[in-house]
C-alpha cells in the first residue's frame, strides 16, 4: 500500500484508522473521505468530501490521486439497519459495489470489514469456526455475507486483491459508534467515568469485543500479509475478548466501585445479540497471517477509563 483512500473515514473506525495509517505511510499518502466535512481529518492530511454511492466522484478521487488501496468503512450498523433495511442494503452494498468496481478498473486492493453479525442460523456459538453456517436474519448480516461473497468473487474473477476480517464489537474512545448492538460496551465506560448510572440494552449474552488498537493493527497486518499464505480472504474471524454486560460491569467496578448499572432491554438489540456468536475461533487468521491480540478485558478497561478521564467530560 502506497496511496490509500479511506471512505467512511468520519466513523468510529475510520477516524482512528486515518491517524494510524498516516503514522505508518505518511500524512499525504492517506486520503480521508467522508460524506460530511471533518476538520480533524483534514488537519494532518488530505480530506475529500465524498459520497461513496456517487461512483463517478469516487472513481475520480481514486484516479486523480493514484490510489492503490481502498478501505471501505461505509456502513449502517445492525440496529439501525433493522429500522430501515432498504436503506441499509442500498448504503452497505452500494458503497462496497462501487469500491470493488473502481478497484477493478484502477487496480486497487480493497479492505471492507465484515462482522460477527455475518453469522446466523444453526452454527456453533462457542468457538465459532471460520467456515460454518452463515444465515443471518438481520439486514446488516445479509449485507455482510453478501459482501464477503462478492469480495471473494472479485478476487477469483477479476484478480482484485480483496481482504477482510470479521470484526467483533469495537471498543474505542475517539469517536462513538452509532446504531450497533455492541455499542453498549463503549457507552458503559462514558457513564462510569461521568459518575452516571448505566442503562444497559442487552442482558446475559456473550459477544466478541476488541479494543481499537488491536483492530487497527489487524487491518494493516492483513493488508500487508504475504498473499501466498492466504487460503481465505473474505473474511477472517479475529478475536481477543468475549464478555457479557455483567462481566464488563464488574470489571469496571473493580476500578470505580460505586458505579451502578441497570437494565432496560431493547428487544431488537437483545434478539440480534442472541443470534451472534459467543466467541469466535480465530485459528485461520493466526495461521495464515500471524494474527495475535495484544489487549484483554483487564488492560482494555484500564486504558478506556484512563482515556475517557483525560477528556474531562
Ligand atoms: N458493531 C457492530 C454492530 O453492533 C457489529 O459489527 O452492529
Amino acid at each position: 500500500m502506497k496511496k490509500i483512500l479511506i471512505v467512511g473515514a468520519g466513523g468510529q473506525i475510520g477516524s482512528e484508522l486515518v491517524t494510524y495509517l498516516r503514522g505508518i505511510y505518511g500524512g499525504s499518502n492517506v486520503i480521508a473521505a467522508d460524506l460530511r466535512e471533518n476538520e480533524k481529518l483534514a488537519a494532518d492530511g488530505p480530506f475529500v468530501k465524498l459520497d461513496a454511492l456517487d461512483q463517478s466522484s469516487f472513481a475520480y478521487t481514486v484516479h486523480k490521486n493514484g490510489v492503490d488501496a481502498i478501505f471501505n468503512l461505509v456502513a449502517l450498523l445492525s440496529a439501525t439497519g433493522e429500522k430501515n433495511p432498504q436503506l441499509a442494503w442500498n448504503i452497505n452494498m452500494g458503497a462496497l459495489n462501487n469500491s470493488l468496481e473502481i478497484a477493478r478498473e484502477y487496480k486497487c486492493a480493497v479492505f471492507t470489514p465484515s462482522s460477527i453479525g455475518a453469522f446466523g442460523g444453526d452454527f456453533p456459538r462457542q468457538n465459532t469456526p471460520q467456515d460454518t453456517v452463515m444465515q443471518p436474519d438481520t439486514m446488516y448480516g445479509v449485507c455482510k455475507v453478501a459482501g464477503e461473497l462478492l469480495s471473494n468473487y472479485y478476487y477469483s474473477r477479476y484478480d482484485v486483491d480483496t481482504r477482510s476480517v470479521r470484526f467483533p464489537g469495537i471498543i474505542s474512545n475517539v469517536t462513538l459508534p452509532g446504531g450497533g448492538t455492541t455499542d453498549y460496551a463503549v457507552e458503559i465506560f462514558y457513564s462510569a467515568v461521568k459518575g452516571e448510572k448505566f442503562v444497559c440494552p442487552v442482558r446475559d449474552v456473550y459477544m466478541d469485543m476488541m479494543y481499537m488498537p488491536d483492530a487497527l493493527r489487524a487491518m494493516v497486518e492483513l493488508m500487508e500479509a504475504d498473499p501466498a499464505k492466504l487460503r481465505h480472504r473474505n473474511s477472517f474471524n479475529i478475536a481477543s475478548m468475549s464478555f457479557t454486560p455483567d462481566i464488563i460491569y464488574n470489571e469496571i467496578r473493580k476500578r470505580i466501585p460505586d458505579f451502578e448499572m441497570t437494565y432496560r432491554i431493547d428487544p431488537v438489540k437483545q434478539n440480534i445479540a442472541e443470534g451472534w456468536p459467543d466467541k469466535l475461533d480465530d485459528t485461520c487468521a493466526r495461521e495464515e497471517w500471524g494474527w495475535k491480540p495484544e489487549w484483554d478485558l483487564s488492560s482494555m478497561t484500564d486504558d478506556m477509563i484512563r482515556a475517557i478521564k483525560a477528556k474531562n467530560l
